[in-house]
């Protein structure tokens, strides 16, 4: 511990000789009995029975400053005074705050008169101890101490406290928990960890992963919550890296009762957005504070630089940013891949649109992967086909495709070992339903998705092509150009729906999301980073609607005959392409002024009534025709 005042305080009779005396035998460092220190006027004012008034105070508190000054050049000290106006207390600590800490002893008026009454030779007027408890103001700021403990708790108590606190505390040592906790560390924040115990299972989690790192070597590893806890400095600021869904909920309550107000919880998961609201309310009306985080990068962003989506309050966020933003990725002027996103469930909103958008780009690659096989390329002359899109179009995702492909084992790609079973954890899930909710036709998901799910039916689908698929010589043969611009073509519409649903969202909860913010802290860090993502940073600057911005508009123009090809004879050869063709299905039916929607309110009116409105009536109204007559 550097060179620190101790002021051990309370009122008459609390027990601060006593205390003071222990804690500076047992720190080392010289002790002090304010009471010494008073100038001879006070000390005959007292002996005659006159209480002091603030002026007789002020020299004495003085001196006891300088005392404390000149001590803390060397080891030190403990000084015992009442102290019992803030005002006395800032007299105190004069241009030393800094390296004082106060001990406050309390105790209840009938126990502390118990106790002097209890002293042999001492008595005390109850009057004059009623006129201390009427003159106290509590410190906010100090170690306050039950005096029912016995000196030697207290003891340990106060020099547990005495240790400098952590700054950020990081729960949940799994994959990213460790790379995140790394990370912070790398950056030079002192850290708490904290990892449940679990017999057999997980034991030592904490102290063990801080031992295998020496940047760790500094930080305080715990598997006992309340000490986890108690060692953050307040407000604390707690990230949670667990499991999305019931387990943050479990791990919240545990924590609760050790929070105090003001207290901070990041929630750096992959959770819904509607429980993020819920936990963000629930918490608001304990006065703890919610951050529910998007954090994306997998293990490895998570340890260099994530891309970080914070939303919650704004005044919160502003306690945790120096943290998030100096762990986060930077683009490419150097600002960290982190900002406020907006209130409640915002920041888990964006990271969950991200994710869809994700599911799309990998799929795209993945039917990219198929259209080039059955043209009879093997792996690794897919890769390199790959690796000439570069120049033009890269993602951290086709650099990651590329890797993939070229992966051997034995002589056989590993690719080519992998089960064509997809998994997922439900961010893809619920941007469907979420788009399906706000009535935004984000296809392109919902199609990814659900290419996933067809990939599950291992089994039955096996079966089905025995009886289904057309015995047919596949006559596929489409230049890499062309394919590009397919992919290209796709990857436009992708990211449109995707902002789109973002858009409309942000209007629909009044959100006021910036989309160019977002683009551009998806530039770097995150699993969809790309050099298209780069240029919609520009784009969203002047449009919310990709579009309506001619540069994409006359890219999508240049790109269509390359996807309508592909997609053509894609179907003619039945490969799957099911997000390739989305795409240009998706502009299909939306780049046209007139569509058959008409029929579909012709039926729901001759059906169920519904009524439908005319193209030649402005005024909008509604109709029903009697169909059969
Ligand atoms: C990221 C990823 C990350 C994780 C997904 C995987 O941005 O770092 O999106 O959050 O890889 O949860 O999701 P699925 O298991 O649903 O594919």
């Amino acid at each position: 511990m550097s060179a620190t005042i101790i002021y051990v305080m309370g009122v008459s009779g609390v027990g601060k000789s006593t205390i003071g005396n222990k804690l500076a035998e047992s720190l080392d460092i010289p002790f002090f009995d304010g009471d010494d220190f008073h100038p001879e006027a006070n000390v005959l004012k007292m002996s005659s029975g006159q209480p002091l008034n603030d002026d007789d105070r002020l020299g004495w508190l003085q001196t006891l400053n300088k005392l404390a000054i000149k001590h803390l050049a060397d080891k030190g000290c403990v000084i015992v005074c009442s102290a019992l106006k803030e005002k006395y207390r800032e007299l105190l600590s004069t241009n030393i705050q800094q390296n004082t800490k106060w001990v406050f002893l309390h105790g209840s008026f009938e126990q502390i008169t118990e106790r002097i009454n209890g002293r042999k030779g001492h008595y005390m007027k109850s009057n004059l101890l009623q006129s201390q408890f009427d003159i106290l103001e509590e410190p906010k700021e100090a170690i306050k101490i039950d005096i029912s403990l016995t000196p030697e708790t207290i003891i340990e108590v106060i020099k547990k406290e005495l240790q400098p606190k952590s700054e950020f505390g990081l729960f949940g040592l799994g994959v990213m928990g460790k790379s995140l906790s790394r990370n912070l560390a790398n950056k030079g924040f002192n850290i708490s960890l904290f990892n449940r115990h679990v017999e057999g299972s997980e034991e030592n989690v904490a102290v063990n992963f801080k031992n295998e790192f020496a940047a760790l070597a500094s930080a305080k590893a715990f598997d006992n919550l309340e000490a986890f806890v108690a060692s953050l400095q307040t407000p604390r600021k707690i990230m949670l890296m667990v499991n999305a869904g019931k387990t943050t909920d479990y791990v919240i309550d545990d924590l609760l009762p050790f929070l105090s107000e003001g207290d901070i919880i990041i929630d750096g998961g992959n959770s819904n957005y509607h429980e993020t609201k819920r936990r963000f309310d629930d918490l608001k009306s304990k006065n703890i504070h919610f951050i529910g985080a998007g954090v994306s990068g997998g293990e490895e962003g998570a340890l260099t630089g994530p891309s970080i989506m914070p939303g919650g309050d704004k005044e919160s966020y502003k306690e945790v940013q120096p943290f998030l933003e100096a762990i986060a990725a930077k683009d490419l002027n150097n600002l960290a891949c982190c900002t406020y996103i907006g209130t409640e469930g915002s920041g888990h909103f964006v990271k969950m649109v991200h994710n869809g958008i994700e599911y799309v780009e990998m799929q795209l690659l993945a039917e990219v992967y198929t259209i080039l096989q059955a043209q009879g390329k093997n792996p690794d002359q897919i890769a390199t086909i790959l690796e000439s899109w570069k120049p033009t179009t890269n993602s951290y995702l086709l650099e990651i495709t590329i890797d993939i492909l070229r992966k051997k084992e034995g002589d056989d790609w590993l690719v080519n070992k992998i089960m064509d079973k997809a998994g997922n954890k439900g961010t893809g899930n619920w941007t469907t339903i979420t788009t399906a909710e706000l009535g935004v036709p984000s296809t392109m998901i919902a199609s990814a998705l659900f290419a996933r799910y067809t990939s599950f039916y291992k089994d039955e689908r096996t079966t089905a092509s025995n009886k289904l698929s057309s015995d047919i010589d596949t006559s596929l043969s489409l230049e890499n150009d062309t394919i590009l611009q397919a992919y290209q073509f796709a990857r436009i519409i992708n990211h449109y729906q995707g902002f789109k649903l973002i858009h409309e969202a942000s209007i629909n909860y009044k959100w006021g999301l910036n989309l160019s913010e977002l683009a551009r802290i998806w530039t770097n860090g995150c699993i969809i980073k790309s050099d298209l993502m780069v240029d919609l940073v520009t784009v969203f600057k002047n449009t919310n609607n990709l579009l309506t911005d001619d540069g994409i508009t006359q890219q999508l123009k240049a790109l269509k005959p390359g996807i309508k090809k592909v997609v053509s004879d894609c179907i003619l050869n039945e490969i799957a392409i099911p997000n390739l063709c989305e795409s240009i299905n998706f502009i299909n039916s939306f780049a046209v002024a007139d569509c058959s929607a008409n029929i579909i309110q012709a039926q729901r009116d001759y059906f169920g009534a519904h009524t439908y409105q005319r193209k030649d009536d402005a005024t909008e109204q509604f109709y029903h025709t009697n169909w059969k007559n």
